[in-house]
């Protein structure tokens, strides 16, 4: 059989289907019927529902929202600063005045959360993280500030080590490993000192086991019962966070993230950590990268019922901007189409650096 053959039907009874031939295609733009078909068969031709924009429209599968946009943010002690991550251009770590602004202006264009990342100081890190539950630290300071200035905007903090740990890593070091049970004590209290700040989800992005169980006992303990746990569920040892490390000054300073994220090769074992984290009583799971893992977003999307996010991280958006800074691409409709991407693979949340873009573009 041949292509064309292939793409027709029988159909005994129309010799041409839609518009009269002699009307098609002149005034409308429409493909003139072929002419050479024969009486007995009708082509078909998905081409049909892409004829108009208004048709596109309406036709169109997926959707790109406002509302499904997480706005990450850095954020950095001081006053009247905003200094731009090399790697990142057109983001910003923010002293906590100048945050503020950037979150009113998010929620102004309709963007309903943001995720908080600190740049801490080095000489207020250690191997255990200790200032991750200092509750005058500078994310529980920030989430109280937000709270009182934007109070209908949801604040998801990170539960992690690794933007306090004098290691760059995610857990407590020792002798070259990532201690797991003793780690997950640490990032009970770092998320404890969060929800007390007035956080509504915290965001377990560290990958050490049994953290989402610990961390949700704990919040029920002490009548958190209405903080939800945004997992990192599926989080892989990616090279496509060095701009993130860089924004925070916290990439390890010894080896990689190999032992506790997950091997890039692997599929069946993220269904494997979002069971896991379900379980242990997740409400929104997270893959992570989202644009070499829109396989990954995929079949958790068909396995759970719950909602899923995904993160668009610094490696992409760096990515788009190089490209874009070149003239090499149309950076508006890459990032429209990449986002895009996303939703189509099954993402209902995206965590990206273009949040305020998209909204500005699709208003
Ligand atoms: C750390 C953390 C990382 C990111 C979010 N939380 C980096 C890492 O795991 O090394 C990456 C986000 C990005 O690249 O945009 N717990």
């Amino acid at each position: 059989m041949t292509f064309t053959e292939s793409l027709t039907l029988e159909n005994p009874t129309t010799a041409s289907p839609g518009l009269p031939p002699q009307t098609a295609g002149q005034t409308t733009g429409q493909t003139t019927p072929d002419q050479t078909t024969t009486t007995t068969t009708t082509t078909m031709r998905p081409r049909r529902l892409r004829r108009t924009e208004t048709l596109r429209r309406m036709v169109r599968e997926h959707h790109l929202q406002v509302e499904d946009l997480i706005y990450p943010l850095f954020v950095t002690e001081g006053e009247g600063q905003r200094e731009e991550v090399p790697s990142m251009p057109g983001c910003y770590r923010y002293t906590l005045d100048l945050l503020l602004a950037e979150v009113q202006q998010a929620y102004q264009l309709g963007i309903g959360a943001i995720a908080l990342f600190p740049l801490i100081p080095h000489h207020q890190k250690d191997n255990a993280g200790t200032e991750s539950y200092n509750p005058n630290g500078l994310i529980p300071r920030t989430v109280r500030a937000i709270k009182q200035a934007v109070p209908d905007i949801l604040v998801i903090t990170d539960v992690a080590l690794d933007p306090y740990s004098s290691e760059g890593h995610d857990g407590i070091v020792q002798d070259g490993q990532i201690l797991n049970d003793e780690t997950v004590a640490v990032l009970v209290k770092q998320a404890l000192v969060q929800a007390e700040a007035g956080a509504d989800f915290v965001a377990p992005s560290d990958m050490m086991d049994g953290r989402v169980g610990a961390i949700r006992q704990a919040l029920d303990a002490q009548g958190w019962i209405n903080v939800g746990i945004l997992a990192y569920s599926a989080k892989y040892a990616s090279a496509y966070y060095g701009p993130f490390r860089d924004a925070l000054d916290s990439a390890p300073k010894f080896g990689d993230k190999k032992t506790y994220q997950m091997d890039a090769a692997n599929a069946k074992e993220a269904i494997k950590e979002v069971d896991l984290d379900i379980a242990e009583g997740a409400d929104i799971v997270m893959v992570k990268p989202a644009l070499a893992y829109l396989d990954i977003i995929c079949r958790v999307k068909h396995h759970t019922n719950l909602p899923v996010a995904a993160y668009n991280v610094s490696g992409e958006y760096a990515m788009i901007k190089a490209a874009a800074a070149q003239g090499w691409i149309d950076e508006k409709k890459v990032i429209l189409e990449t986002l895009t991407s996303m939703k189509r693979a099954g993402a209902d949340l995206i965590l990206t650096y273009f949040a305020k873009d998209v909204a500005l573009m699709l208003k």
